[in-house]
C-alpha cells in the first residue's frame, strides 16, 4: 500500500485527480469506481479542469459504489443526482457510460446480480476511488461485512445514518437501507485509491492502514489488495504511527514512478 500525506485538502484532490488523469492518458476507456461523499468532491473538481485543458474523457466509464433505498431518482440526495451533478455533468463524462445501482428495484437481489454483470461487462473497474467513513466503512460496507462480499442491500448504521443527516433535513429522512457493492467486489478493482481529509478521519485511517485486517474496519481490506493508494492530509494522518516513513517514502520516490505531476 502507498500512503501519501499532503498539507492541505485541496491537495489531496488534486494529487489523487493527477494519479486518476494519468490512468486515463495511457487507457482512455477506463473504467471508473466512483464514490459519493464530500471526501472525492475536490478530485472531481480537479478532473474538470483538467478536461477543460484537454484531457479526452468521451471513452471513460464509471460505476457508483452505491445507492440508497427507496429515495427517487430525482431526489437531490440520491446518489444518482449526486454522481450525475457532482462527477458526470462537470467532468463531461458520456451519462451513457455512468451507472448508479438501482435502490428502486422491485426486486433488488436481481439487480445486484445485473449490476455485478455490468462491472463485468465493462471489463472490470480500473480504479475504484474510495472516501471512508468515520466507522471505517468503505461504500456502504458497514463493520462486520464480509470480505468476500458481492453487490446487495445493507442496512445503514447508526453511525452512518448520523453522519449523513447533514445532507438531509433531518435523519428521519435519512434512508435505513442501501445497494452497495460489496467488499469482495471492490477489491476486485485493479486499484484503489482511498482519499480522506481531517480530524475525524484520523482513527478511521490509523485502523484501516495499520490495524489488523478485520470486518469490524471494512477499508482495512486495502491491506489486502496489490494496488491501493491512500492520500490523506495532515489531520486525518494524525494518528498513523509511521506518518513519517510515509513522508520520507513519498519524498523519495524514483521519477519514474511518480503520478502527481
Ligand atoms: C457515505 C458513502 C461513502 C463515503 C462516506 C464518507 O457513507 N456511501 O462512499 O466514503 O459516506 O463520506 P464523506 O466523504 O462525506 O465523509
Amino acid at each position: 500500500m502507498e500512503i501519501v500525506i499532503l498539507p492541505t485538502a485541496d491537495e489531496v484532490g488534486r494529487a489523487a485527480a493527477a494519479k486518476i488523469a494519468h490512468l486515463i492518458a495511457r487507457k482512455p476507456d477506463t473504467v471508473l469506481g466512483l464514490a459519493t461523499g464530500s471526501s472525492p468532491l475536490a478530485i472531481y473538481a480537479e478532473l474538470a479542469v483538467r478536461r477543460e485543458q484537454g484531457l479526452d474523457v468521451a471513452r471513460v466509464s464509471g460505476f457508483a459504489l452505491d445507492e440508497y433505498v427507496g429515495l427517487p431518482v430525482a431526489h437531490p440526495q440520491s446518489y444518482a443526482s449526486v454522481i450525475r451533478t457532482t462527477v458526470t455533468e462537470p467532468i463531461g463524462l458520456d451519462p451513457a457510460r455512468v451507472h448508479v445501482p438501482d435502490g428502486l428495484a422491485d426486486d433488488i437481489e436481481a439487480a445486484c446480480a445485473a449490476y455485478e454483470a455490468a462491472i463485468g461487462a465493462a471489463g472490470g473497474v480500473d480504479l475504484q476511488i474510495l472516501g471512508i467513513g468515520a466507522n471505517g466503512h468503505i461504500g456502504f460496507n458497514e463493520p462486520t461485512s464480509s470480505f468476500s462480499s458481492r453487490t446487495r442491500i445493507k442496512t445503514l448504521s447508526s453511525r452512518t445514518r448520523e453522519d449523513n443527516a447533514r445532507f438531509f433535513g433531518t435523519l428521519d429522512e435519512v434512508p435505513s437501507h442501501c445497494v452497495t457493492q460489496g467488499l469482495g467486489t471492490i477489491r476486485d478493482a485493479r486499484e484503489l485509491l482511498l482519499v480522506a481529509q481531517g480530524e475525524n478521519k484520523a482513527d478511521a485511517i490509523a485502523a484501516a492502514v495499520e490495524g489488523p485486517l478485520s470486518s469490524m474496519v471494512p477499508a482495512s481490506i486495502l491491506q489486502w489488495h496489490p494496488h491501493a493508494t491512500v492520500i490523506v492530509d495532515e489531520a486525518a494522518a494524525s494518528r498513523l504511527a509511521l506518518a513519517d516513513y510515509y513522508r520520507h517514502t513519498f519524498a523519495h520516490k524514483p521519477a519514474w514512478q511518480r503520478w502527481d505531476a
